[in-house]
């Protein structure tokens, strides 16, 4: 008989694995790419600059740059194939949902490219499919976008960093250096953030050995989830809910006492303030204006109050409650806030996968079954 450890509720503190690629200190409020400070490459470093990193293995010199920065500019192009598809995607439904248009058309471009199971590919090959998939991710969403909205994707531009090209591929102009800035601070920061929900979903497909298409569609799943990737917008519409400063204390106490959460608050590692929101707080004070105040003072209501119903919970603003109030500044549409975190994590979960499918043990753990007790006569 197999011995079978019993672990906590949704593995919390369970360790699975070894990585090199980062980690999260939650009780530190600290989290780190590969030996560096998360936040200080984000205040510092290009998205270039930090993918480089996660694949590599180390920063890239001013030459090794140039080359990575030449080789993403072709894979941002559609395939024709792929393009071809994107307006029945874009427009299926009553509802716009660019997580699960992204992992449909993703799963069509593997189709396309022939993408080998990761288990039959050598590590070059894998590398140059999650490069791919990272480089097309941004033109696949911003095209959803643009058509569900009526008009013609745009076609990306080798001439723009990534940050610079993802805002112009949804907005259709060329951004700011204000908000380029602020978005590629935003977007280097959610690169990777230890073994949550989806970037775990993508190691255990990655161990399977399944292509990398297979492993970050359901990354894409299970970050599509309210809990995980999908508040940043919720959290928006938490502002527009309370509307103005009088009414913030009755609505969080409302929330709270339906059992409702408050979305962009709370996280499962930091029992500390969450230092990606700590520094989207800093840029969009920096940006200024009315809804930076107005988020400002809920926020600090909503952790005062929640710290009186729910004490010794430690609960504090979280990446995607700024996240939200930063990407509605630069003038990212609502729909688009999810499909920009996509846009980095995708990177980390690239990053991941490649780690993963070096280790040839399959994940597959186990369940305590709990139902009648078997084995019962089969009914005739
Ligand atoms: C992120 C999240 C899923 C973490 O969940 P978790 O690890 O299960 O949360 P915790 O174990 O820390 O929860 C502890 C307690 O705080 C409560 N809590 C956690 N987040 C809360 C929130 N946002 N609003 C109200 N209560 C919250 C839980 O209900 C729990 O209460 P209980 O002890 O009375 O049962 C959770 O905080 C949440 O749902 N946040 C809102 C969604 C969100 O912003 N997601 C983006 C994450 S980056």
């Amino acid at each position: 008989m197999s011995t079978t450890i019993n672990v906590p509720p949704g593995l919390r503190n369970v360790v699975v694995t070894e990585t090199t690629l980062g980690d999260v200190r939650g009780d530190e409020g600290f989290y780190h790419y590969r030996e560096y400070s998360a936040i200080d490459l984000a205040k510092s470093k290009t998205l270039e600059d930090v993918w480089y990193l996660m694949f590599e293995g180390h920063l890239p010199t001013a030459a090794e740059r140039d080359r990575f920065v030449a080789e993403i500019a072709p894979l941002r192009v559609l395939p024709d194939e792929v393009s071809a598809v994107l307006p029945a995607i874009a427009t299926a439904g009553t509802t716009f949902n660019p997580l699960a248009g992204l992992r449909t058309a993703l799963s069509l471009l593997a189709a396309v490219r022939g993408l080998p199971p990761l288990w039959d590919a050598d590590q070059a090959r894998r590398k140059a499919d999650a490069m791919l998939v990272c480089a097309v991710t941004p033109t696949i969403l911003a095209a959803l976008y643009r058509l569900r909205e009526g008009q013609q994707p745009l076609e990306p531009r080798a001439d723009l960093s990534a940050a610079e090209n993802w805002l112009y591929l949804v907005t259709g102009a060329e951004p700011t250096a204000v908000h380029a800035t602020a978005v590629e601070h935003y977007l280097v920061s959610t690169v990777d953030h230890g073994f949550n929900a989806s970037t775990f979903t993508a190691r255990v497909i990655a161990s399977t050995g399944a292509d990398v298409v297979a492993a970050v569609a359901g990354a894409i799943g299970a970050f599509s989830g309210p809990l995980h990737g999908g508040a940043p917008d919720r959290a928006l519409a938490s502002l527009d809910e309370i509307g103005t400063p009088d009414r913030i204390d009755d609505w969080v106490r409302a929330k709270v006492s339906a059992g409702d959460r408050i979305m962009g608050f709370g996280h499962a590692v930091y029992r500390t303030e969450d230092p990606r929101s700590l520094m989207l707080r800093d840029i969009a004070r920096g940006i200024g204006g009315e809804l930076v105040d107005f988020a400002t003072t809920v926020e600090q209501r909503i952790v005062d109050v929640l710290a009186e119903l729910k004490p010794g919970r430690n609960l504090y603003a979280n990446v995607e409650f700024y996240a939200g109030v930063v990407m509605e500044l630069c003038g990212i549409p609502r729909a688009m806030f999810t499909p920009t975190f996509a846009v980095s994590r995708i990177i980390g979960w690239s990053a991941n996968i490649l780690e993963q499918s070096t280790d040839p043990k399959i994940i597959r753990p186990a369940a305590t079954y709990v139902g009648p007790q078997p084995p019962a006569p089969v009914p005739s």
